[in-house]
């Protein structure tokens, strides 16, 4: 079901996974605007998607938006913050990054200590009364696409969250996406859902399997 009046989702990065999310919220009946670097992707995005998707700066995204899922890397993640910062109080604030890197020969490497997630240090960033949540990177970009609203049983995303408002806006957001939501606890559970290490992740200790939602609660508790 459509919800009235409701605020759009803003999406910061419109490349694998905000052009994944994007697609599978709109078809779920969720309101997106979009932004990134160069304005003429999100606007491609944006009018490929229809009239449930617009296009916009990233500031003025943000400031029509009730949730901002910033789907960028955590590098571009720390350098964007200090221009945006003062638009996240009071909004539901989505991270999906991880902690990795690459190096010349395209090897993916971990650019924070053992023991520190992404989650952690983009949650660091935040204004006070920003909510948190880690959400919608548990699963590859090419699952995030193309595994919306499996049959019979819908796979799982994975989120943490220490809010329980923000909790509940990012259930509606998985659902509508497509997917079965099953919270893994606090931002001091981040790590589980992020790569590399993470245990819950599909390219992590989950060797990309996808996961329904009696699967991924046993999961959860068998940490
Ligand atoms: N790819 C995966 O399978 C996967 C899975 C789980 C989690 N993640 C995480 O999701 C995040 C995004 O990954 P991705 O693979 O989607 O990356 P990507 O394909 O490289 O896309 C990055 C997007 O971010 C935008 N961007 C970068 N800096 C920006 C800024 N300052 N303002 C606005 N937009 C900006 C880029 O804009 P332009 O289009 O203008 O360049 C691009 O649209 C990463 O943190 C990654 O760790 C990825």
């Amino acid at each position: 079901m459509e919800r009235r009046n409701a605020m759009a989702t803003a999406i910061i990065g419109v490349g694998q996974i905000g052009s994944g999310l994007a697609r599978d919220l709109v078809r779920g009946g969720e309101r997106v605007v979009l932004a990134a670097r160069d304005q003429s992707h999100a606007d491609a995005l944006a009018s490929e998607l229809g009239d449930r998707a617009t296009a916009a700066p990233v500031r003025e995204a943000i400031a029509d938006a009730d949730v901002v899922v910033l789907a960028i890397w955590l590098d571009q993640c720390r350098a964007l913050m200090p221009q945006i910062a003062d638009l996240l109080e009071g909004k539901v604030v989505v991270d999906p990054s991880n902690p990795i890197g690459f190096d010349d020969k395209g090897q993916v490497h971990r650019t924070l200590p053992e023991g520190t997630s992404a989650g952690s240090v983009v949650a660091g960033l935040l204004p006070n009364g920003a909510q948190f949540v880690k959400a919608f990177g548990s699963l590859g970009a090419a699952s995030l696409a193309n595994d919306a609203n499996r049959s019979p049983r819908r796979a799982v995303l994975f989120y943490a969250t220490d809010d329980d408002g923000a909790a509940d806006t990012t259930e509606r957001l998985i659902t509508a996406a497509g997917f079965d939501p099953v919270k893994v606890g606090g931002i001091k559970d981040a790590g589980r859902i992020e790569v590399p290490g993470g245990d819950l992740h599909q390219n992590g200790g989950l060797n990309g399997r996808l996961l329904d939602v009696d699967q991924a609660r046993a999961a959860v508790a068998s940490a």
